[in-house]
């Protein structure tokens, strides 16, 4: 059969990226030009900052990835693009590279949702099966998608308000952590103790999550005890709010695995990296005998590694757009 390279472009968010895909699993090149530098200075990501920046390096980004795979655009089978969900701004900046490319080079356009990237991360690593279980854990997304074969999704649930990374942001910004607080609050809880009450939110019957009260709860929290002017210590507080949060998804993830009869679960998203959520979640696939993966951290934070892969199994699927296609801020993936 005949190798299938797929061209991936990501610029959802504060990351412009290019990658080069073999049949789906096998990574050629990649390349990130990453903005968190820049938007360290404002607490987050500024949406037309990010537009901006994405403008200045998509040309490069791209032609570096086709020089650090020693390949043309003539090598290259489809245009894999993420066209949403993102910051549309920046999004836009991608699609129009992507189909400048596609209609001079006369390559399929295949548009990608952000999500099944990061599911597809997973396919740089190993093998899915099926029916497996994505646990999507990002800055921007909590979501719990089954999949009963390639390219068929489920949503069973997700966030009914913040998602769970930007919940970590907003608590790692209370605790006066630079941005991106996520990573910072996860290595101070592995220091601390669950010594502050905070409560778990949404405990009902359905696959839905909620961060926004546990976030209110924790900024209260801190705001008081300085009122009273009491120090907080802030590796038992990121231990008691990480304990919350990862029981929070837990719960959740076990109801779906016993439910849906899940034979495989993967973790993806930038808040796979969570020390607290990785053995959480590896405790809890031993006890329901069920496998687990989790990409390595490459593959979970923003890339076009993820989209390309994805890209195969879109474009195996049939999945094809033409150049009248869009980017969405929000789309459900389907
Ligand atoms: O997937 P990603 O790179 O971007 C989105 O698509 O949103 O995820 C970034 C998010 C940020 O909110 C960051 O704070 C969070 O992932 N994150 C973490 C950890 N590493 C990254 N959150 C908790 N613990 C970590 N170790
Ligand atoms: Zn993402």
């Amino acid at each position: 059969m005949k190798d299938i390279y797929i061209l991936g472009i990501e610029s959802s968010c504060d990351e412009t990226s290019a990658a080069i895909v073999k049949n789906g699993r096998e990574e050629i090149a990649t390349i990130i030009s990453s903005q968190i530098e820049i938007h360290k200075d404002y607490g987050g990501v500024v949406p037309e900052i990010a537009s901006r920046e994405h403008v200045k390096h998509i040309s490069i980004v791209l032609e570096e990835c086709l020089e650090k795979a020693h390949m043309s655009m003539d090598d290259i089978d489809a245009i894999a693009i993420t066209y949403g969900p993102g910051l549309i701004g920046s999004l836009l900046v991608g699609l129009e590279a992507a189909k400048t490319l596609s209609f001079v080079y006369n390559k399929p356009l295949i548009p990608i949702h952000h999500i099944a990237g990061h599911i597809y991360a997973n396919s740089l690593v190993k093998e899915m099966k099926f029916p497996l279980l994505a646990v999507v854990v990002s800055g921007g997304h909590t979501e719990l998608i089954e999949m009963k074969d390639h390219y068929k999704f489920e949503k069973l649930g997700g966030t009914l308000d913040d998602a769970i990374g930007e919940c970590y942001d907003k608590v790692a910004r209370v605790m006066d952590l630079e941005y991106p607080g996520g990573p910072k609050v996860d290595k101070l809880a592995l220091k601390g103790k669950n010594t502050y009450k905070l409560p778990i939110p949404l405990r009902d019957d359905s696959y839905n999550f909620s961060f926004s009260g546990l976030k209110s709860a924790v900024i209260n929290l801190v705001h008081n005890e300085e009122q009273r002017g009491n120090e907080i210590n802030k590796e038992d507080l990121a231990s008691s709010f990480q304990t919350v949060a990862v029981t929070s998804i837990i719960n959740k993830v076990k109801k779906a695995i016993v439910e849906r009869n899940i034979k495989y679960v993967i973790v993806a998203g930038g808040v796979a990296a969570n020390h607290g959520l990785r053995t959480a979640m590896e405790e809890l696939t031993k006890e329901l005998n069920v496998e687990l993966s989790i990409p390595p951290m490459k593959y979970c934070t923003d890339n076009a590694t993820m989209i390309a892969a994805a890209g195969y199994y879109a474009y195996k699927d049939g999945r094809k757009a033409d150049l009248t296609l869009n980017s969405k801020s929000q789309d459900t993936l389907k």
